[in-house]
């Protein structure tokens, strides 16, 4: 497996899946209702799967393809400990239903639970941010490309943050709703743009200090979670535990020198449970 190689298909894939989605915003869309009323699908994210599908499949037929419009892909008899691509074809579904342009394809590269390669492509500002394993992450822009490292920021007051709100908030107690509001009184600004991976993508560029969610899929942040380390930033569970890919994970990924600030945010947050 040549991991170089390996980094450019997929940097070219999720361009050509951007290009998609970029040609889709300003259609009509189909959509429909997932696991509940706020959980939806289009036509665009079943056809950006489809072609990463057909790309990945193509070049590498006996890796292990875990996405999110189609779960495990049939035919998939490899073991556990193989190479497994983590596909998020269309991050910010709510988002691009409603022509609100924050959205994101998501592939990343696992082996043995490691990360090995992510990439995060924003289509409609045309920035790609990419890592491979001990190679650091980089950012290509129109202007060009280059290396992006976590921000400095110490403290939390200075902080800018973001975080989501997972699709069962209607029924569940635990909304993230509490934990919102302690880090509004506590960090400089939150944010909630709508799309995981580029969250996690605006961690290890620096844009954002840091960045917590509840109740995620191992798609949302395969990618993401493989920037921020690759950009000298942290990854844990809300128990300080280091990044596992998990079928359901709770996640805090920040530059590092706020996490534990972060993390006893989180903590001090009664009555609400952690994940
Ligand atoms: C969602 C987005 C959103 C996050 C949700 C995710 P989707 O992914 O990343 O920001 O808050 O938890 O499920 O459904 O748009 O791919
Ligand atoms: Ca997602
Ligand atoms: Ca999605």
């Amino acid at each position: 497996m040549e991991l170089l190689e390996a980094h450019r298909l997929a940097i070219n894939t999720a361009d050509e899946a951007g290009a998609l989605l970029r040609q889709g915003i300003n259609e009509r869309k189909v959509i429909s209702r997932k696991s509940t009323a706020v959980d939806l699908v289009t036509e665009h994210d079943q056809a950006a799967e489809a072609l990463i599908v057909q790309r990945l499949k193509s070049a590498y037929p006996e890796h292990r393809l875990v996405t999110e419009e189609s779960a495990e892909q049939p035919g998939s008899s490899a073991p556990e400990g193989a190479y497994t691509w983590y596909i998020d074809p269309l991050d910010g579904t709510n988002n691009f239903a409603h022509g609100f342009p924050i959205f994101a394809v998501s592939i990343a590269l696992y082996k043995a639970g490691q990360p090995l390669l992510g990439v995060v492509y924003d289509p409609m500002r045309d920035e790609s941010f990419s890592a491979i394993r001990g190679q650091g992450a980089t950012l290509r822009t129109k202007d060009g490309r280059g290396p992006i490292q976590v921000s400095q920021e110490p403290v939390l007051v200075d902080s800018l943050l973001a975080t989501g709100f997972p699709y069962d908030r209607h029924q569940s107690g635990n909304d993230n709703i509490a934990q919102l509001s302690a880090f509004l009184k506590r960090a400089r600004g939150i944010r909630r743009p709508g799309a995981a991976a580029l969250d996690m993508a605006y961690v290890a560029a620096g844009r954002l200090d840091g960045y917590w969610e509840f109740k995620l899929q191992s798609w949302d942040l395969a990618a993401g979670a493989c920037l921020v380390l690759e950009a000298g930033g942290q990854v844990t569970d809300m128990d300080g535990m280091p990044w596992q890919i998990a079928p359901l994970v709770s996640v805090i990924a920040s530059n590092g020198q706020i996490h534990e600030a972060m993390r006893s945010v989180l903590m001090s947050v009664n009555g609400q449970p952690s994940d």
